[in-house]
């Protein structure tokens, strides 16, 4: 049935690996298996041991098309058989620079218009925010402040961490923070004081749903006030696009539900279709525009990694996007979303569930238990959701579902259906 020596993988895991926000001590204790993922198929993976699972949280938000698509798989291999990666600096390559025109072509004409190739969504943001560091610099402008929102989340690199709300994330009261200051909400925005609105460089936020804070959703028509204050404070509006971008919120990216076009997004995540580390920074012309000139000038970008435009991950990105639409993948999500709001419906009324939000096909289902350790609870919610054949992961007292967008409609009310029972395993009450 499996060929894996699941025991010997496991052995050398905990001997040699580290794994992230992961309480090591606990996952290297004897009594802890690890799974250890080795196939996938659609929305399934199954373990080393033959058993399988459906994907739900689609392998950390980034999974758009299924696990082994073909058309995904086929067009890495073509790229491989040619070449794997060569240098963005100095060089250029047939799938970076068609990539960038396709994402392009997403957009109105004349908005969003020059891609900038990092790794992964922290590096996306990083690169959003030292371009508008060096955007007003070069205009000898007094610009340097950030404005993010509490509790949001824009990844982990020292910047995007300094933007984050949540203490797990931060590098601590270090000196590598930079200057950001975090609001609640907007109100706060328009309580800045015109000396201080001078200052900010650009407002950076998560569009319709705030995903690491726990899946909060912002009141319908934030996204578009927070715009409308940029342009009228002349500031930047960099949207963190990074796990709501490809469909998930039920549109390409979040922002088109309030017809929002920021000067900077960031592109993350599901941009490769989940197979491959890539992202974009995406800006305007009139940004570009201002890094016209010399090195010397201090005009050229001064960010960039190793593998910016690497070729094989923008090759899988251009066959995540032929998938979209050689599958109608827009097309096919209204029904999905609805299916997912009517079957949620009956674990509201779970004794431990207080609140369940949903924002196109992601869904966070909120725990809170008297005299209970909530985080906890969610925690063995997730554990238990395994013998009821779903994989996810709990953001503290909160349970996430955001499957791959190819989930079949029978998946999908298996994954529920496995959250439901498993919110009466840990935690008591009846399968409405
Ligand atoms: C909104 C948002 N921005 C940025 C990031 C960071 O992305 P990555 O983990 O790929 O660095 C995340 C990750 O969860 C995210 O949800």
């Amino acid at each position: 049935m499996s060929d894996w020596n699941t025991d010997e993988l496991i052995t050398a895991d905990k001997r040699f690996a580290w794994h992230p926000f992961t309480n090591m001590r606990e996952w290297c204790a004897p009594e802890h298996e690890p799974l250890v993922l080795v196939e996938g198929k659609g929305a399934l993976l199954r373990d080393s041991k033959g058993r399988e699972y459906i994907d739900g949280n689609s392998s950390i938000w980034t999974n758009i098309h299924g696990h082994n698509h073909p058309h995904i798989n086929a067009a890495i291999r073509e790229q491989l058989d040619r070449i794997a990666h060569t240098s963005f600096l100095g060089f250029t390559n047939p799938p970076a620079i068609k990539l960038a025109r396709a994402i392009i072509d997403l957009f109105p004409e004349g908005t969003l218009s020059r891609v900038l190739y990092s790794d992964d969504g922290s590096t996306g943001i990083e690169a959003a925010l030292r371009i508008t560091d060096q955007y007003w610099r070069i205009q000898s402008s007094r610009r340097q402040e950030f404005i993010a929102f509490q509790n949001g989340y824009h990844g982990d690199t020292a910047g995007a961490a300094s933007l984050g709300g949540a203490a797990m994330f931060q590098v601590g009261h270090s000196r590598w923070k930079f200057p950001a200051t975090l609001i609640p909400d907007l109100k706060a925005l328009e309580r800045i004081s015109a000396m201080e609105v001078a200052k900010i460089a650009a407002v950076v936020i998560e569009p319709l749903i705030q995903g690491a804070a726990g899946m909060k959703l912002w009141p319908s028509g934030t996204l578009r006030a927070v715009r409308e204050w940029c342009d009228r404070s002349g500031a930047l509006l960099i949207v963190d696009e990074v796990m709501t971008g490809f469909g998930r919120t039920g549109r390409m990216f979040a922002s088109e539900h309030e017809e929002v076009l920021p000067d900077i997004m960031v592109l993350g995540k599901g941009l490769t279709g989940g197979y491959l580390p890539l992202a974009i920074t995406l800006v305007t012309e009139q940004i570009f525009s201002r890094f016209d000139g010399s090195v010397s000038e201090g005009k050229a970008l001064a960010y960039g990694h190793s593998y910016t435009g690497n070729a094989l991950g923008c090759a899988a990105a251009l066959a995540s996007l032929d998938v979209f639409k050689s599958e109608n993948v827009l097309e096919h999500l209204g029904p999905k979303i609805h299916q997912m709001n009517a079957e949620l419906e009956p674990i509201k009324n779970l004794p431990a569930v207080r609140e369940v939000r949903q924002c196109g096909l992601i869904a966070g289902i909120e725990l809170s238990a008297p005299d209970k350790d909530s985080s906890k609870l969610a925690l063995d919610v997730c554990m238990a959701a395994r013998s009821h054949g779903l994989l996810t992961r709990p953001i503290r007292d909160v349970i996430v579902l955001m499957p791959p967008l190819c989930i079949t409609s029978q998946q999908l009310t298996a994954a529920i259906e496995a959250i439901q029972s498993s919110i009466v395993d840990v935690c008591g009450g009846q399968n409405p």
